[in-house]
């Protein structure tokens, strides 16, 4: 099998999908694997080291895609590689089909085999290769938070931590999972006030039992986000409905009521986002102003730290990267249940159930 490593052309991305030492691994199972010059460089990645674990090193992302069997990418597709995708091809990275029905035609037209990360499962049912990217947003959204909060760039001028006899910040995350509880440790961390949404119970018990009373846990309703929105200085969201469009938690009215200069992060955005006034932005740009709150939802958020970004998601997928290549690709999909969970569109078709909802093919 030959793997090909692109370099990642989203805005502001610096992760690499394959690091020397999972490139080492794959050759010695019996892979080529053929990398773009300097994929890896700004995760602290030479091409030296690739070239050292076995790889060949091309300058043409054309020749990468061109002689690929399979694609090993960290972010979806984007326009300007439509054209580049093989017929049959199999990719395996971040998909995110539900927020992108463009690039779900061009994967159906061309017959890509799709296996998006986002939805490959872990034994107990659990999203192994979504958990490292979510609980580094999860983390970097309170920093981001804490400093677009400040008064230069246009925030409301609180410190998360306050001081002795001043008030600390209000951070409210929807949403336990994994980005929201990471979010919740950086809060509570920070020294901030911090309020936590979900609708899973036992998610909401479980932070309940390890902050013992230093975080407010509340059932996600409508009226509980009403109140604890208004309140907020910082509001994260962190809500996910596997494979879906990410449900709207906090509506427009509720943002309005927002003091001026408050802040959102979307974390979610790359299911569309849970919050109604959010649109995508991009590293170049990462907020706009409205209603007087300050939003912030770049979506690939993990690319502000490539090097432990990198490290993170690719010893999570090194075990899924080795069974592909060891079994070849159909033996590892028939013989791995999770892996197979993973794949979003095959012979034309998407057959990743909650994606074909989203994007009404069912
Ligand atoms: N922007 C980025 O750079 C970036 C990076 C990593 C992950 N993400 C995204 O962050 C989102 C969250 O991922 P995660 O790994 O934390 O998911 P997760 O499954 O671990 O957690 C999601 C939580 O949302 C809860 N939830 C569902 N509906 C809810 C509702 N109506 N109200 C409150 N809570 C609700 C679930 O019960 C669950 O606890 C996903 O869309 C993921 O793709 C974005």
């Amino acid at each position: 099998m030959l793997i090909g490593v692109p370099q990642e052309i989203k805005i502001g991305e610096t992760r690499v999908s394959m690091t020397p030492s999972l490139c080492r691994r794959c050759v010695k199972l019996g892979a080529k694997v053929l990398v773009e010059k300097n994929a890896g460089v700004s995760a602290g990645f030479t091409d030296a080291e690739y070239r050292a674990a076995g790889a060949q090193i091309t300058n043409s992302a054309r020749k990468v895609w061109r002689e690929a069997d399979m694609i090993l990418k960290v972010k979806e597709p984007l326009p300007a590689e439509y054209d580049l995708m093989r017929p049959g091809q199999t990719i395996f990275t971040y998909l995110h089909l539900a927020a992108g029905p463009e690039l779900a035609k061009v994967l159906l037209r061309k017959r890509i085999l799709g296996i998006a990360y986002e939805t490959v499962e872990g034994v107990d049912g659990s999203y192994p290769l979504l958990k490292p990217m979510s609980q580094i947003a999860g983390r970097l959204s309170i920093q981001i938070g804490a400093y677009r909060l400040q008064s230069q760039l246009g925030g409301s001028g609180v410190l998360l931590g306050g001081i002795p006899g001043a008030m600390p910040g209000h951070v409210v995350v929807i949403g336990a999972g994994n980005s929201g509880a990471h979010a919740v440790q950086m809060a509570v961390g920070m020294g901030a006030r911090v309020t936590v949404l979900d609708v899973d119970t036992r998610k909401l018990e479980a932070l309940d039992a390890e902050y013992r009373g230093r975080v407010v846990t509340l059932m996600s309703n409508p009226a509980n986000i009403e109140t604890e929105v208004a309140d907020a200085d910082l509001l994260i969201g962190a809500v996910l409905i596997p494979a879906a469009k990410a449900p709207i938690v906090v509506t427009r009215r509720m943002v309005k009521k927002m003091r001026p200069g408050s802040a959102i992060v979307d974390i979610a955005i790359d299911q569309g986002g849970c919050i109604e006034t959010i649109r995508p932005t991009s590293h170049e740009k990462p907020t706009y102003l409205e209603h007087g709150v300050v939003h912030y939802a770049v979506p690939n958020m993990p690319a502000l730290v490539g090097r432990t970004s990198t490290i993170g998601l690719t010893q999570a997928t090194e075990p899924f990267v080795a069974l592909l290549v060891q079994k070849g690709i159909e033996r590892a999909l028939n013989e791995h249940r999770g892996l197979a969970a993973g794949v979003n569109t095959r012979d034309g078709r998407i057959t990743c159930e909650a994606v074909a909802k989203a994007l009404g093919y069912a």
